[in-house]
């Protein structure tokens, strides 16, 4: 066997490790195994990587290799390690815009090779142009895309979709000026014209993006995600790297398959996500300071709800977004561990887009050790809910909001929702009256059976707790 056929088996094991690790990650309790899986592959895929001759007697540019390699884990490591839950989207679009930029310069690079040192061979085979195309157009697109959505995250710019007159004729004309751009570095493998579709491609992310509301941004970043796995095929075919081939389509299908199923969890299509600047106009009549709307409200005592919680047979805690804004899901642990420590049946119910990520909820839960199995994926808790004596909504608006099955015409019309509304009562923890991040009004805030209970859920949580343990 030749050593070509060896760095192929090995690439081949870890790839077969990539694959198994995003099968873990699937579902909580295999998370963190198919975490580390995930990251054993990679570290023997770069290992097998210094194998290639062309690598090993890279000469002082394998110093410069390993020296980015280090700057790299040293930023990267405690960054990692230090981010808020809340602050995770904006990490991954930073590491995805890096992979990006990173696949483009790669392609760039590989056209320099093809052009310049192989000029002798004469002028490269089109499809070597159009792997360089694609890596060059999808990761620039990826790279200023994401640094856009980091800063929208980040809120160094505002979350709300920017628009201006004229935004879609803008974008065409860029696009159709970075389709001219390659068809001409096509005809001619110019570098200046490659150059040039790659400065015109950076552009297009940016203004792709900016139209796309804040909250909405975590699926683009996926989307994004799905596009960097592309680039880096891309420039797997210019390198002749099979690993890189097959790691980058498996990042683009797993990166558009979540954006689909993250769409169709918010009930809308991926289109809309992308081009209807959802969140520009705040339809609910609560006010900054909750008081627009000036329909009562029943508000509780933590002491009633405690009371009430206690003596029931079954409550179903649902969270959302204000319990990662409060950090809250410890408590809401003790919370629950104390109801069933009275015979309380608890379970939590959990919507597939509550929160702002993916999983959001069921990391945060992970985090304060809430058993898996007291975990109810919205569909499994659903049909339990006209049974359930109450339900506690810790911070969660969009998700609960009946408005989703009964008002044609309101943003979130046809997202599937948690029934929180067929509880026998209904208990609200959240600051104000204010709406959740589609900006409209939720009429359960108003039910008859609903009580509410103002005030930061980490601090409503422990007088719930305290009222829970004098009940
Ligand atoms: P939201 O509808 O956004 O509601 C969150 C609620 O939490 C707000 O009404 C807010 O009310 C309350 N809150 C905020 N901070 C709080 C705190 N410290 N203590 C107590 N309450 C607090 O959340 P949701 O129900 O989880 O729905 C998620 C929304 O995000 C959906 O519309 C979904 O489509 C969208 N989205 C989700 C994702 C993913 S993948 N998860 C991606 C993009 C968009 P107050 O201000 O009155 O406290």
């Amino acid at each position: 066997m030749t050593l070509f056929t060896w760095i192929d088996l090995v690439y081949l094991l870890a790839v077969i490790g990539f694959i198994l690790a995003l099968k873990g990650l699937g579902s909580p309790k295999f998370a963190r195994q198919g975490n580390l899986l995930g990251a054993a592959a990679a570290t023997l895929a770069i290992a097998m990587t210094f194998a290639i001759p062309s690598v090993r007697h890279a000469g002082g540019r394998l110093i410069l290799m390993v020296v980015a390699m280090v700057i790299g884990a040293l930023i990267a490591v405690p960054a990692a390690r230090r981010v808020k839950m809340t602050a995770m989207p904006q990490m991954v679009a930073i590491f995805n815009g890096v992979g990006g930029g990173a696949a483009a310069l790669v392609s760039l690079d590989a056209f320099l090779i093809l052009t310049q040192y192989d000029a002798s061979v004469g002028k490269p085979a089109v499809y070597r142009i159009v792997e360089v195309i694609l890596g060059v157009l999808i990761g620039c697109v990826s790279l200023s895309g994401s640094a856009i959505a980091f800063v929208k995250l980040q809120e160094l710019i505002t979350g709300r979709p920017i628009t201006y007159p004229g935004q879609q004729v803008i974008n065409a004309i860029v696009g159709l000026a970075i389709v001219g751009l390659a068809i001409a570095t096509i005809l001619t493998a110019n570098v200046a014209l490659l150059v040039a579709m790659a400065v015109l491609s950076l552009v297009l992310g940016v203004i792709f993006v900016l139209p796309i509301g804040g909250a909405d941004v975590p699926v683009l970043i996926s989307l994004l995600n799905s596009f960097t796995g592309l680039a880096v095929a891309a420039s797997g075919f210019s390198l002749g790297n099979n690993l890189l081939i097959v790691a980058g389509t498996l990042v683009g299908a797993s990166g558009i398959l979540l954006t689909r199923m993250m769409s169709k969890a918010m009930g809308r299509s991926l289109a809309n996500v992308l081009f209807s600047a959802f969140g520009s106009v705040v339809t609910a009549a609560g006010g900054a300071d909750g008081s627009a709307d000036s329909r009562p409200v029943r508000a509780g005592t933590p002491e009633d709800i405690g009371v009430l919680m206690a003596y029931a047979r079954k409550v179903v805690i649902i969270p959302g977004y204000g319990l990662a804004v409060a950090q809250a899901q410890h408590i809401a642990r003790e919370l629950a561990d104390l109801l069933m420590e009275r015979g309380v049946e608890v379970f939590y119910a959990i919507h597939p887009v509550a929160g702002r990520m993916p999983g959001h909820m069921n990391v945060l839960l992970a985090e304060a050790n809430v058993p898996y199995d007291e975990l109810k994926e919205m569909d499994e808790a659903n049909p339990e809910m006209p049974t359930a004596d109450v339900a506690l909504v810790v911070g969660a608006n969009d998700t609960v909001n009946p408005a989703a099955n009964n008002t044609p015409g309101s943003p979130i019309y046809g997202m599937p929702i948690v029934h929180a509304d067929q509880a026998k009562a209904i208990v609200f923890l959240k600051r104000s009256m204010r709406p959740g991040f589609a900006g409209i009004d939720n009429e359960l805030l108003f039910d008859p059976k609903t009580t509410m209970l103002f005030g930061d859920a980490k601090d409503t949580l422990s007088k719930l707790v305290a009222a829970v343990k004098s009940a």
